[in-house]
């Protein structure tokens, strides 16, 4: 399944004037083409080959076309795209494979690629050709080993690689513009100048996109749900605490957060929750400590823990909707879910797989339950990237370092108490992970890292506490850098601030004797320890 299709199924639509139709082609990197053209002011949504063939013949026409690239090669798919370019006034930017259609269809020559060119490349102008805001020569980033080696007829050549391989074309009539490589990643160091160009002096489209408009979006959304109940399972992380946020201004008390304590919290995770319950929104804390405890006695295989934990959850919540509703005599009819545009995306990735987020999000929050109990989904954050989520956060007037808090997981500590549970280990973690913020403020460091956490591993070591030796256990500091969690760095912290981490969880935490730095990346590594 293409990424278009999660939004071309009933009346699902990105935007309802969106009118720069980016056709998906199953590139990994399609969702950051919207990404980086939002960024400069255009909505656009995501739309498969097949839909769009299916509103250009009906005559709902787009103003402007991005083809995406794609893991195909023109010589293996075979179809029929000529319906892209039926209508010469409509401004096409093809990228990689899309370039590659284009070039087919103008009856340019592309190469099948043997060796081709993957990874960083050097790129440079020719021609005299300029583009606002970029030099001569650049680096970008190619991921496809077909390409273009004879202009089609109409076109000019306007980049080439340093291995001479076209860069780029543009038509000398028509508002058609070929670019080999990836604008949208991050690696094409100029990327967003040729995207902006091909919008600003190819396609001649008008900006449309801004934060109002996201907001007015997902406010729509909400509105929806009429003089309905809603029900938050709240996490108190950026996204559920914006999407109630949203909620709670436009239905008011209709909407109700439960919060679950499972026991499995650092000290300011509830301290957060009961600072945000004191404000405007409406949390009710359950206390389910024990729950989860007994849930979780003797279970040492992390899968098993993660779903007792999330058994649990749905346990707890499930019978808290039933009290709710039978004391207060009303129906909840919307569950309220902080699910962002790339979990919908990664749950109908073009593999079919499930992706990563899509996992933690059904982990975090309620799997199964809005089936069980007939709830209805409202996702008004649906259409927005994390990065957006926190911009409206701010529209909202929610405070910075509520915005900036790093991602906590569902199953909290649990995850990071490695094998069994105990009220022992949870401490320890609890306690080390309370230093480790401690210091992260202390030394201003909170923002220098995306997620910052302590392991409690339940191995001995040898140590030497005062003048007896001691055989005690060992925590584990894990700092990562990283965008989306889907891939991350371990942070690269300054050695006075680990020292004095490891010092303080050493003397202060009992049963701690060594202290060790996770330097793993991700791959290969997870991001957690379990
Ligand atoms: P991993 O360990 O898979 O984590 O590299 C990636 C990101 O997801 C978080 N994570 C979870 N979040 N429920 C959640 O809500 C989970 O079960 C879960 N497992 C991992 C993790 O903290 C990191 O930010």
């Amino acid at each position: 399944m293409r990424l278009g299709e999660v939004f071309l199924g009933k009346n699902k639509k990105m935007s309802d004037n969106s009118k720069i139709w980016i056709v998906d082609f199953g590139s990994q990197y399609t969702l950051l083409i919207t990404r980086k053209s939002r960024d400069l002011g255009y909505s656009c949504k995501i739309v498969t080959p097949k839909t769009a063939k299916g509103l250009i013949q009906r005559g709902d026409l787009p103003n402007a076309l991005v083809l995406s690239g794609g893991p195909a090669s023109v010589f293996e798919d075979k179809q029929d795209y000529s319906f892209l370019f039926k209508n010469p006034e409509i401004p096409i930017l093809g990228i990689c494979f899309g370039m590659h259609v284009i070039g087919q269809h103008f009856k340019g020559v592309v190469e099948k690629g043997v060796i081709g060119e993957y990874g960083p490349v050097k790129i440079h102008m020719v021609n005299n050709f300029g583009i606002e805001g970029c030099p001569p020569e650049s680096n970008v980033w190619m991921s496809h080993s077909d390409h273009i080696i004879e202009a089609p007829l109409g076109f000019e050549v306007i980049m080439r690689t340093g291995n001479k391989i076209i860069g780029g074309i543009l038509h000398q009539n028509l508002p058609i513009m070929g670019i080999q490589f990836h604008p949208e990643v991050e690696h094409t160091h100029y990327g967003k100048f040729f995207l902006k160009h091909f919008f600003e002096n190819v396609a001649k489209v008008s900006q449309d996109w801004d934060s109002t408009k996201m907001l007015v979006q997902s406010e729509k959304l909400v509105q929806k749900v009429g003089n309905s109940y809603v029900l938050c399972a709240f996490s108190g992380g950026v996204d559920s605490l914006v999407a109630a946020t949203l909620t709670q201004r436009i239905i008011g008390d209709r909407l109700h957060c439960f919060f679950v304590d499972n026991g499995l919290l650092r000290p300011q995770d509830l301290q957060h929750i009961k600072t945000l319950s004191r404000g405007t929104l409406n949390i009710e804390i359950i206390d389910a400590r024990e729950q989860f405890y007994s849930a979780c006695e003797g279970i040492l295989d992390p899968e098993s823990k993660r779903k007792a934990i999330g058994r649990t959850f749905i346990d707890v919540f499930e019978q808290k909707i039933i009290d709710f509703q039978k004391e207060y005599q009303i129906e909840f009819e919307y569950l309220l879910q902080g699910t962002l545009y790339p979990d919908v995306i990664e749950s109908l990735s073009p593999h079919g797989k499930k992706g990563g987020s899509e996992t933690i999000k059904s982990h975090h929050n309620v799997g199964g339950l809005p089936e069980r109990m007939k709830l209805k989904l409202l996702e008004p954050l649906k259409f927005l990237f994390k990065d957006e989520v926190r911009v409206m956060g701010e529209e909202l007037g929610l405070k910075q370092k509520w915005i900036w808090r790093h991602p906590f997981p569902g199953p909290g500590i649990g995850v990071r108490v490695l094998g069994e549970l105990n009220r022992s280990s949870i401490k320890k973690v609890q306690e080390s992970d309370q230093i480790l913020f401690e210091e992260l403020n202390h030394f201003s460091l909170y923002n220098s890292t995306w997620q910052a956490f302590t392991v409690f591993l339940p191995v001995k070591t040898v140590g030497v506490k005062g003048d007896s030796r001691s055989y005690e256990n060992v925590i584990c500091l894990r700092m990562v850098n990283s965008t989306d969690g889907m891939t991350a760095e371990w942070s690269d912290m300054p050695h006075s601030f680990l020292k004095k981490v490891s010092n303080r969880i050493t003397n202060e935490v009992e049963g701690i004797t060594r202290v060790v730095y996770d330097i793993t990346s991700k791959p290969p590594g997870t991001i957690e320890w379990e």
